[in-house]
C-alpha cells in the first residue's frame, strides 16, 4: 500500500510541513486544493500552489476540490504531478477534462463524494488512472472515518475485478492506524493529519504501515 501524505492540517507552517514530508519514506504529497465554492474553504490560488509545491521531490498527486477543474489543468502540469484528480459532481464535462488531463501526459483520477451513488463513475472506468473514494466529506483535515467507506471500497473492487479493469484506488479522509485496518485492499491511502499533526512524521507512517 502507498501512503500520500495531505499537508491541510499540520502543526506546522506549510513549507516546514512539506520539508517534513520530504524527509520520510512517503510516496507522495497529496495538493488539496479548494476554491471556496465546491467546498467552502478556499486555500491557495494556482500561483500559490506553483510556488509552493515547485521543488518538492516526491511525486505530486493533487487533488482538486474545485468547481470546473478543467480551468486548472494547464497551470498545474507545470509542476509535472503524478496524479491530477477532480471530482465526479464538479463539472458536467467529466470526459472533456480527463482528455485534458491526459493531453498533458499525467495520470487522471477521478474522486467521489460520500453521498454520490459510486454508478456515477461507471462511464468514465475505463478511462482514468485512479479512483479516490472520499471516506469524510471533502473541505476539511481531521474529520472523523465514515463508516460505509469500508463497503464502498469492496463495491468498487468487485467492479474492478468483474471488468477487468486496472485503475489504482485511494482513500481519503479520517484514516489512521485503527481505520486503515478497515481497508487494506487500497492501492494508496492519503493520511494527514494523523501523520501532520504529530512530531514523529515517520513514525506514524509505520504505524499506518503495521511496522
Ligand atoms: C479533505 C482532504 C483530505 C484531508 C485529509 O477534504 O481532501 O486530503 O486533508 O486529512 P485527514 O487525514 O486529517 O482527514
Ligand atoms: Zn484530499
Amino acid at each position: 500500500m502507498k501512503i500520500s501524505v495531505s499537508y491541510l492540517s499540520s502543526k506546522y507552517e506549510k513549507r516546514k510541513t512539506l520539508e517534513l514530508i520530504e524527509a520520510t519514506t512517503a510516496d507522495y504529497i497529496h495538493v488539496d486544493l479548494m476554491d471556496g465554492g465546491f467546498v467552502p474553504k478556499k486555500n491557495f490560488t494556482i500561483d500559490e500552489v506553483l510556488e509552493l509545491f515547485n521543488d518538492c521531490e516526491k511525486p505530486l498527486d493533487i487533488h482538486l476540490m474545485v468547481f470546473d477543474p478543467i480551468l486548472y489543468i494547464d497551470e498545474l502540469a507545470k509542476l509535472n504531478p503524478e496524479y491530477i484528480t477532480f471530482h465526479v459532481e464538479a463539472t458536467k464535462d467529466v470526459v472533456k477534462t480527463i482528455e485534458k488531463i491526459k493531453e498533458h501526459g499525467i495520470k487522471v483520477g477521478l474522486s467521489i463524494k460520500p453521498n454520490t451513488d459510486l454508478y456515477e463513475l461507471m462511464p468514465y472506468l475505463t478511462l482514468i488512472d485512479l479512483v479516490l473514494i472520499m471516506s469524510v466529506e471533502p473541505g476539511e483535515g481531521g474529520q472523523e472515518f465514515l463508516l460505509e467507506s469500508p463497503h464502498r471500497l469492496q463495491e468498487l473492487l468487485k467492479v474492478r475485478e468483474e471488468n477487468h479493469l486496472s485503475f489504482q484506488i485511494e482513500m481519503d479522509g479520517g484514516i489512521n492506524d485503527e481505520t486503515i485496518l478497515l481497508v487494506p485492499e487500497l492501492d494508496i491511502v492519503v493520511s494527514g493529519s494523523f501523520i501532520c499533526r504529530s512530531d514523529h512524521y515517520q513514525e506514524q507512517i509505520y504505524k499506518l504501515l503495521g511496522k
